[in-house]
């Protein structure tokens, strides 16, 4: 076996004076630079998540060690384990658990994890599949799963998306669709995508600034559950707009960390604010989380939210997912 193979290498920039102090680039390595864990995996695909971005850009500080193999996402087959749950040829998953943070990531062709952090991938889905879901389609499932967990069901009312035209927003209006909620995208690109949100199960499509203004502590009833990927002032104001014991699971920032916020939707409504971690879900929790999405996605929904870029369009593609300009999924065929 040729022993050399390409990947996404995230190293300090050489510019001391620039603003983002990594850079990435593709690298040719060797077996013996990956790190030594017990599973040996041929990386068929990874993925373009928002923490990519900030990862391929240097924008954000997620690589707490360097030189760093960036993609938080891989699917492929295993080569070689010393793992008895594992065998050659087993087809995997890895979202999350540190991938471009701790532990090397899945922009490479090949790669070494922990046995521990892999998910056998269902039959249902090939490799490219699995990273069209990536980890913005398994977050979406983690927020589906707590709002059923809340009891909350297609009886209790309408269901908002907020970012409905990303990554966690495209996929979680499908599922909540499959499942029969009625479900409201929140988009700040009504018009470029209102056909497309349509057709993944939206029933009503909203502009996102309508969320985008301070609120009372207390406005009208609205939604009995939310998916929300963009926190900041849209969640605030949406909080205020959540049915009595509703839900709102809170996974992401894409419009700022704070939350301008009051205790009144908790105190006078009941209202629970579920935060959602894929990075560190227990495996128990992803295990049913990719049974559900096998059983949930419609394949042919899934074909038309995503397209297939190498490993050097990175640096644009990173650029793009943080600016909003990237429509549903994006994966990355490392072998391109
Ligand atoms: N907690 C976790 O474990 C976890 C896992 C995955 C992702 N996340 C987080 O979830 C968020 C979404 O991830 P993703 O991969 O789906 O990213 P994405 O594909 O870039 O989607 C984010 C969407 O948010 C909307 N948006 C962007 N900027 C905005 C702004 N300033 N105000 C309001 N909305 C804005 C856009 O949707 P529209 O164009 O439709 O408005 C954009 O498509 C990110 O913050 C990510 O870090 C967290």
């Amino acid at each position: 076996m040729n022993n050399t193979f390409k990947a996404f290498v995230i190293q300090q920039n050489p510019d001391s004076a620039a603003k983002q102090k990594t850079i990435g680039s593709i690298e040719t390595l060797n077996n013996a630079d990956l790190p030594d864990e017990n599973v040996l995996i041929k990386v068929d695909y990874s993925s373009l998540n928002y923490k990519d971005g900030l990862v391929v850009t240097g924008k954000g500080r997620i690589c707490r060690q360097l030189p760093m193999v960036g993609g938080i996402d891989l699917a492929g087959t295993v080569l070689e384990s010393a793992d008895d749950r594992y065998q050659a040829g087993d087809q995997v998953v890895v979202n999350g658990y540190g991938l471009s943070e701790s532990h090397w990531g899945g922009y490479s062709q090949r790669q070494r994890v922990n046995a521990d952090h892999l998910v056998k991938l269902d039959a249902v889905f090939n490799t490219e599949q699995a990273m069209a879901i990536g980890t913005a389609g398994y977050t979406a499932m983690l927020c589906v799963m707590a709002i059923q967990d809340h009891g909350v069901t297609p009886e209790h009312g309408p269901v908002l998306v907020t970012g409905a035209a990303g990554g966690v927003g495209s996929v979680a209006i499908m599922l909540l669709a499959k499942l029969g909620y009625q479900v409201t995208a929140s988009t700040g690109r009504v018009d470029a995508c209102k056909a497309k949100l349509t057709g993944l199960g939206a029933s009503e499509v909203v502009d996102r600034e309508a969320f985008n203004v301070e609120s009372k502590p207390l406005a009208g009833e609205k939604w009995a559950a939310v998916v929300d990927s963009v926190g900041g002032q849209p969640l605030a104001t949406i909080l205020a707009q959540v049915n009595y014991e509703g839900i709102v699971a809170a996974c992401g920032l894409a419009a700022g960390m704070s939350l301008p916020s009051s205790v009144a939707p908790f105190i006078l409504r009941g209202v629970t604010l579920r935060g959602i971690d894929s990075v560190m879900a227990s495996q128990q929790r992803r295990a049913r989380a990719w049974k559900l999405l096998s059983e949930l996605i419609d394949l042919n929904h899934l074909a038309s939210l995503y397209c297939i870029e190498p490993m050097s369009a990175l640096p644009q593609l990173g650029e793009a997912i943080l600016s909003g300009q990237v429509q549903g999924r994006v994966v990355i065929d490392v072998n391109a």
